[in-house]
């Protein structure tokens, strides 16, 4: 782990409350893997919670790119930060995705959770994994981020709003069940992975243990550490309760207990 001083190169808004931000910081960069995040210091807050985790959405070429939505005041106070800035950026946290799959690898995402899915969808690719499929769900076409960069990459794209405003009309899930109706039928294989809001992760997550197949399911939780010290991101699990920080973000489909 690292505590970078990270040159911010590029900060845009991509519509809908959402923004891009990247951070050249080559060390950090070739160290990072798909599911593991940052912990951004965001430089116009005073509080003691100094910091903010994010997903990493890409790390190549000395730079690190996250994808974030402004929601409170962490969040609406990294909007200021400007190209050449230098910002406090602690990393790579956390355990990620596997980066081996068998048989098709099926990523679901929703909101900003595409951006650990996008970093392990060039991953996969560039091992030579070939057999790639994205879900990517919102409440409206606003919320579907990154189809472009996943169609780049060669992924087969499923899009689905809760308005019909883009793709199916419906849940991410809805194509997701074609789609391993299909699989399975032909008698393939395939591993589900997830990051989101809770209610997909927890459907994604029972598919997996459903089926007998694996899911790998990166959770969302409050942080304040970022390092496994405070336990404000607990996530129950069937050995008991795991920092999401340190034994996360990214647990087992089968080992993860909802409430
Ligand atoms: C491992 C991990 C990866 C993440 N990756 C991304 C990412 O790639 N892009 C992105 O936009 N966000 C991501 N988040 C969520 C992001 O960290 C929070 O949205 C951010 O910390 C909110 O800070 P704030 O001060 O703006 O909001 P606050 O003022 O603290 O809260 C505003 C609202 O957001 C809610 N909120 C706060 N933290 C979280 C959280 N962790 N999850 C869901 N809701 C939260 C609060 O309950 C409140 O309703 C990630 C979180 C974790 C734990
Ligand atoms: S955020 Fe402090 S233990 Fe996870």
């Amino acid at each position: 782990m690292q505590d970078a001083s990270a040159r911010v190169v590029e900060h845009r808004e991509i519509g809908a409350g959402y923004r891009f931000l990247v951070f050249e910081v080559p060390e950090m960069a070739v160290a990072l893997t798909p599911g593991q995040f940052v912990h951004v210091k965001v430089p116009a807050l005073e509080s003691s919670a100094l910091r903010r985790p994010f997903s990493v959405f890409d790390a190549a070429d000395g730079k690190v790119s996250v994808l974030y939505k402004t929601v409170g005041r962490g969040t609406a106070a990294l909007n200021s930060v400007k190209p050449s800035d230098v910002v406090s950026v602690l990393g790579p946290l956390g355990h990620g995705f596997p980066l081996k799959c068998e048989g098709t690898a099926l990523l679901v995402g929703g909101g900003y959770g595409v951006a650990p899915l996008h970093f392990l969808a060039r991953v996969l690719k560039a091992s030579g994994h070939g057999d790639i499929e994205v879900f990517i769900g919102g409440r409206t076409k606003d919320d579907l981020l990154a189809v472009d960069r996943f169609r780049a990459l060669g992924v087969k794209v499923f899009l689905a709003t809760n308005d019909g405003s883009e793709g199916v009309k419906g849940l991410v899930t809805d194509p997701l069940d074609d789609e391993l109706q299909r699989i399975r039928e032909a008698g393939g294989r395939f591993e589900l992975f997830a990051c989101g809001p809770d209610p997909m992760l927890k459907a994604v997550a029972l598919r997996a243990t459903g089926t007998g197949s694996r899911g790998w399911i990166s959770m969302d939780r409050h942080m304040i550490c970022g390092v496994g010290a405070c336990y404000a991101c607990i996530q129950k699990t069937v050995r008991g309760n795991s920092r999401c920080c340190v034994e996360g973000p990214v647990f087992r489909a089968e080992d993860l207990v909802w409430e």
